[in-house]
């Protein structure tokens, strides 16, 4: 008698979830965060190039300082608050966005994925979001139009040979792109340690040392050799090396990049764009006052996800005092450490009109390709509405400072 119902007791518990037929979406189904995806994507990539993705400069402390300076803040939730609907969208530069994020400029996203810059701009424009296109891509300025109808903005380094920089801004002017963003930290690329040691190169070799990276990751290996060779697209033959040839990424930009770059410049792109322009790379607050005075429509606070100088204050750190010195004349965007939605509510509640993310897409990509940036941009929505509504606040417009327990 006792040993039928404890069948039905156990068949009462027992439930065989569906496992996904799809590859992706199995790997996608095991995973409930950026920080799950960033685990799947080192199992994925071989080592050499999750290190150039992962990594930052010298003893990435700064890398580190970004993500803690958000895990150190607490929120003070409002309770009783007659909530409506929450609704995440914002605008930035007028322009609608479904939540306030950028997605932030990467070079070499071919790597993640053969499919790189297209599959992030298709993901972003289906999110609703900005995507930016770096000058450093490996899918070109026109290739990235032609597969997004979204909002688009255009990064530039300074390259020696300014000519190339206004004949990339023409190009992007054409294909319709809305913002230039100048990335102003890289005067000379940060040691980033992990690719010394590795000998990472742009294109990545198949050589002694990385022979058996390569080996233990068949299928980005076979990728990397069936695809067309991962280029500097946006400069391909020109003069300045489109990466056909293995280069360092240091040898490179210290050799293209002009570290003689100054605020005339900025007044410069003026003269030759005539969209919203965009400085990537403020790191304290005066430099933010010259920026509004210069007339820039947004600031970047950013390190550069913590790749170029270690010790650089972390940027969740200054959206406080640069919203007091300057909200209102710019806009003010938070880029570095944002892995979570709840970060993106933080940098808004302290005073930021937007924030930038980075490596959060790039794991995305990735630990799934395509699907793995969709994953990605819907949790940070998803998040973002959660937490508001655990805040006890219903619009992007009434984040404010006094929810914030620092
Ligand atoms: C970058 N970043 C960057 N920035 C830029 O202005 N031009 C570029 O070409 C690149 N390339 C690049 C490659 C990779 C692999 C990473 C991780 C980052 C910096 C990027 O735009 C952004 O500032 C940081 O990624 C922000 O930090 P999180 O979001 O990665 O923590």
């Amino acid at each position: 008698m006792a040993r039928p119902r404890s069948v039905a007791a156990i068949r009462s518990v027992v439930r065989w979830a569906p496992r996904p037929t799809d590859p992706v979406e199995r790997r996608l189904a095991r995973a409930a965060s950026v920080a799950d995806l960033r685990r799947l994507a080192r199992r994925r990539l071989p080592r050499g190039v999750f290190d150039y993705i992962d990594g930052a400069a010298e003893d990435e402390r700064t890398l580190a300082a970004n993500a803690a300076a958000f895990a150190r803040t607490a929120f003070r939730p409002r309770v009783l608050a007659g909530l409506g609907e929450v609704d995440v969208s914002a605008s930035i530069f007028g322009v609608p966005a479904a939540y306030p994020l950028v997605l932030a400029p990467t070079g070499f996203t071919r790597i993640a994925d053969p499919q790189g810059e297209l599959a992030v701009a298709r993901a972003a424009e289906r999110a609703g979001l900005p995507y930016t296109l770096s000058t450093l891509a490996t899918r070109s300025i026109e290739e990235v139009r032609a597969v997004s109808g979204g909002r688009l903005w255009f990064q530039v380094y300074a390259w020696r040979d300014r000519g190339l920089v206004a004949e990339m801004i023409q190009r992007a002017a054409a294909a319709r792109y809305e913002a230039l963003v100048l990335t102003v930290d890289t005067a000379v690329l940060g040691r980033r340690e992990r690719d010394v040691r590795r000998g990472f190169t742009l294109p990545p070799t198949i050589g002694p040392s990385t022979l058996v990276d390569g080996a233990l990751h068949p299928r980005w290996t076979l990728e990397l050799l069936r695809n067309e060779p991962i280029r500097f697209a946006n400069v391909a033959g020109r003069d300045v090396g489109d990466g056909s040839s293995p280069v360092t990424l240091s040898d490179y930009i210290n050799s293209q990049f002009d570290p003689s770059l100054s605020w005339s410049d900025v007044e410069w792109l003026r003269t030759v764009w005539d969209g919203p322009i965009v400085v990537k790379g403020i790191q304290r607050v005066d430099d933010a006052v010259l920026a509004a005075e210069v007339g820039v429509d947004a600031v970047v606070l950013s390190n550069h996800g913590g790749r170029q100088l270690d010790g650089a204050p972390a940027p969740f750190t200054l959206v406080a005092p640069v919203a007091d010195a300057v909200g209102g004349r710019t806009e003010i965007i938070c880029d570095g450490g944002i892995r979570r939605g709840s970060d993106i509510v933080k940098a808004l509640a302290a005073g930021a009109t937007a924030a930038m993310a980075g490596r959060a897409y790039l794991y995305g990509l990735g630990a799934a390709g395509e699907r793995g940036v969709d994953r990605v941009l819907q949790w940070f929505a998803d998040d973002m509405a959660r937490t508001m509504a655990l805040l006890g606040v219903d619009a992007v417009a009434d984040l404010d400072p006094s929810l914030l327990a620092e």
